[in-house]
């Protein structure tokens, strides 16, 4: 797909009233609901978040009261603009507007949810050059929630790649946790959802001479 029809797909989708029938779609619900008992598997505690692709917001929602702290990026300023509407109440969050591929900040974080975003990059080589700057961002023993539709719907949909083959990219750097697909009747649902972890520097150490 090349950038212009990209950004166009993108323009078009976030100018409806629900964008990718994310609030409406009993589907992408359930998605959240699964995305959610991930994340809470850490045992809670304070977080600073990564959200990575926001869209409308209807995720943001739902993970800003479980953050002390919470970076939202999207690379469409409307997506920043919805959200950013969406979620006033809090004052915990911080809006970027930027493509996670540029994406650079000295903060590490507790946790990275990036779903349904990856397969938006040009190539593999740029998803895994994407990945890597993620995984830089992401503290030791912190939890990235990855989310994608499967390789063959992705390539069905004109992109490069999907779940399956960025899940093989992140398992290269970081320890996948637990594992879900997420389907329903519906040719294009059919995602698949992973909670890596990231080592942690003193269990690496703690194995040193053992
Ligand atoms: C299908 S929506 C997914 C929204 C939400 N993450 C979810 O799981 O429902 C994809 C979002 O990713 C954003 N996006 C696409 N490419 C991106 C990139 N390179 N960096 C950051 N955001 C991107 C789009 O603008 C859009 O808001």
């Amino acid at each position: 797909m090349t950038l212009d029809a990209y950004h166009q797909l993108l323009e078009r989708e976030l100018a409806a009233d629900d964008p990718w029938s994310l609030d409406g779609s009993s589907f992408e619900q359930a998605r959240y609901a699964e995305m959610l008992r991930m994340l809470r598997c850490n045992g809670g505690g304070a977080l600073s978040a990564l959200e990575v692709g926001c869209a409308a917001g209807a995720f943001t929602e739902m993970l800003a009261p479980l953050c002390v702290r919470l970076t939202v990026l999207d690379v469409m300023p409307q997506a920043i603009e919805r959200a950013r509407l969406r979620a006033t109440k809090w004052s915990h969050i911080t809006w970027v507007t930027c493509g996670i591929q540029r994406f650079s900040t000295d903060e590490q974080f507790d946790l990275i949810v990036v779903a349904e975003v990856l397969y938006y990059l040009k190539d593999v080589a740029e998803m895994q050059a994407t990945i890597r700057n993620m995984v830089r961002m992401l503290a030791p023993g912190g939890t990235l929630i990855f989310g994608s539709a499967r390789d063959q719907i992705c390539q069905r949909w004109g992109h490069a790649a999907g779940a399956e083959t960025v899940i093989a990219l992140f398992n290269e750097s970081l320890s996948e946790v637990d594992r879900l697909n997420c389907h329903s009747g519906s040719a294009n649902e059919d995602c698949l959802i992973v909670r890596f972890r990231k080592p942690d520097d003193s269990s690496e150490q703690s194995n040193v001479g053992h």
